[in-house]
């Protein structure tokens, strides 16, 4: 499966327009995609078997591959470069940049290549497609402007799977380093509720070796952050989020935190069609799969299973005022 799961917005939100004079997206130029030599499990990091029976994929982490050739990799930092000026902060990051995808025609190009999904099924071992929601496609972080502020604090994503790519060159920057908490969010929340971070041998930054090469992360389920530099300088990474293709899976999302983040023309419609697809698939799959039952609870519990994600987003939409964006720091 290498399809997306909904077809890409055709219009676009009011206020975002296309670069003109940008190189045209191909993978025969742009891309130069490998397998990563080694990868971490979720059952490695201490979930039972039972969790991880119903996320996207049993996979945690993966060590560093290569995405981009050397030319896909110099196109993507002048993009990122020109999308700077777009940029926003929230409470977890300093400099990023959201919905890149209605602007540059080379990112959206690059976020949905089939090719490169089917890159990441197999990494993940599990069928998934670019996230139904463009916000999470082609997500860029820049370096915030004071040293030793973290780039990324400690957290998990909003969405369920995800990669991140450094964009710019990791060798030219002293720190930034991306790192994961070899352990459960349960046992994060408990040192952080004790005031610590993550003991340092449990720490794991993969070997990031150059542009163009990325980790391949189950953003819901593993704890991480960027760390801060060490000294100002340029550092761009790109995250482009993947949803597991089966409905029937959970959801993994934190739409609720991503109001205080994201341009609500776009998010909340994007947010929607994606409730959407989830229930659609999940009463596709009811339809085809109840059986006979004289029990009504049970038939009610599944037909109201079906809908959950769109009664959840319906409710999610409208925050408590106190509401803010969950991480461990
Ligand atoms: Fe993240």
């Amino acid at each position: 499966m290498t399809a997306e799961a909904i077809p890409f917005p055709t219009a676009r939100p009011d206020g975002y327009e296309w670069f003109d004079e940008e190189p045209t997206f191909d993978p025969a130029i742009h891309l130069d995609l490998r397998l990563p030599s080694d990868k971490t499990y979720l059952v490695d990091l201490g979930y039972s078997r039972e969790e991880i029976a119903t996320k996207s994929t049993p996979i945690a982490a993966s060590g560093a591959y290569r995405v981009l050739s050397d030319e896909g990799a110099a196109v993507l930092l002048a993009s990122a470069r020109r999308l700077r000026e777009h940029h926003t902060t929230c409470d977890r990051i300093d400099t990023m940049v959201r919905g890149g995808v209605y602007r540059s025609k080379f990112l959206r190009d690059l976020c949905l290549d089939p090719s490169l999904t089917e890159l990441m099924c197999d990494i993940f071992e599990a069928d998934v497609a670019p996230h139904t929601m463009p916000v999470h496609l082609g997500h860029l972080n820049f370096e915030p402007d004071i040293v030793d502020k973290a780039v990324d604090k400690w957290h998990h994503d909003t969405l369920p799977c995800d990669f991140v790519m450094m964009v710019s060159d990791p060798t030219s920057i002293d720190g930034g380093e991306f790192e994961y908490f070899h352990g459960t969010k349960l046992e994060m929340a408990a040192l952080s509720s004790e005031g610590h971070g993550p003991p340092r041998d449990r720490v794991v930054a993969p070997d990031l070796p150059g542009p163009g090469w990325a980790v391949a992360l189950h953003g819901d389920m593993v704890v991480h952050r960027a760390a801060p530099l060490n000294e100002l300088g340029e550092r761009i990474t790109m995250v482009n989020g993947y949803v597991s293709t089966d409905t029937t899976l959970d959801e993994q999302a934190r739409s609720i935190d991503l109001i205080g983040v994201d341009d609500h023309e776009t998010l909340f419609t994007e947010w929607a069609r994606h409730a959407a697809w989830r229930a659609a698939g999940r009463l596709e799959h009811l339809i085809t799969s109840l059986e006979f039952n004289p029990d009504r609870d049970v038939v009610a519990a599944q037909l109201n299973e079906a809908i959950a994600d769109v009664q959840q987003a319906v409710k999610d939409m409208y925050p408590p005022e106190n509401h803010s964006m969950a991480h461990y720091e």
